[in-house]
């Protein structure tokens, strides 16, 4: 996993619980890295499992709460790394079911050591998308959070429902409408 998820993950952190539930989650989990990160590393995604179930512990919220939120943030990482390959775009239907073919393919070129889910398009029109997340890392409620943001970007509302395939998460179903 990149360094840009784990430190922009402390970031919302520190933001919203505080310096000191980054230092106590860096210190419950056990981290080869020592909770040192940087933007362009690339790390174990245990550790970031171990951060984020600390943090779920410490806190009461689930640990699809904080991915969701955590997602939410990391589109605006996104809006300002890659302006460009979000201009491409002109809907988020659009944008959303390219991200298998185009967007994910870009990201490689820039980190080919980026470990990302596989989205399958099972259908699609101006106003729906269903796809498959398929990702040993579960992070649905990830993906969730970047594709609310996805229509806000586009000053646009969704209704969007999760339904899991397999119970741990690993394949789930989207139903994408726009509203
Ligand atoms: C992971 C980039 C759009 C879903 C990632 C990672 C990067 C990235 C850098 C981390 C890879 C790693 O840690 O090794 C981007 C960029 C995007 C974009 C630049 C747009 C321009 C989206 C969108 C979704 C999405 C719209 C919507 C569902 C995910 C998920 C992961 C991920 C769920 C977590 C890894 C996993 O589940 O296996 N992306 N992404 N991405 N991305 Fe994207």
């Amino acid at each position: 996993m990149k360094g840009i998820v784990f430190t922009e993950f402390l970031d919302l952190v520190e933001e919203k619980f505080g310096l000191g539930m980054v230092d106590q989650i860096i210190e419950q989990s056990e981290l080869p890295s020592n909770g040192v990160y940087t933007s362009i590393g690339t790390y174990s995604f245990a550790e970031m499992l171990q951060l984020i179930q600390n943090l779920s512990a410490n806190t009461g919220l689930s640990i699809d709460q904080l991915l969701l939120a955590y997602g939410e943030h990391f589109f605006n990482v996104i809006e300002n790394s890659y302006p460009g390959l979000l201009a491409t775009y002109k809907d988020p239907i659009e944008m959303l079911s390219s991200i298998e073919n185009h967007i994910h393919i870009e990201v490689r070129k820039i980190y080919p050591d980026a470990e990302l889910p596989t989205f399958e398009v099972l259908e699609k029109s101006d106003q729906h998308l269903v796809m498959i997340y398929m990702s040993s890392r579960a992070m649905h409620h990830f993906g969730l959070g970047l594709m609310n943001r996805t229509f806000a970007h586009f000053e646009m509302t969704s209704n969007i429902q999760i339904e899991k395939i397999k119970e741990d998460g690993t394949e789930v179903k989207f139903t994408i409408h726009k509203t």
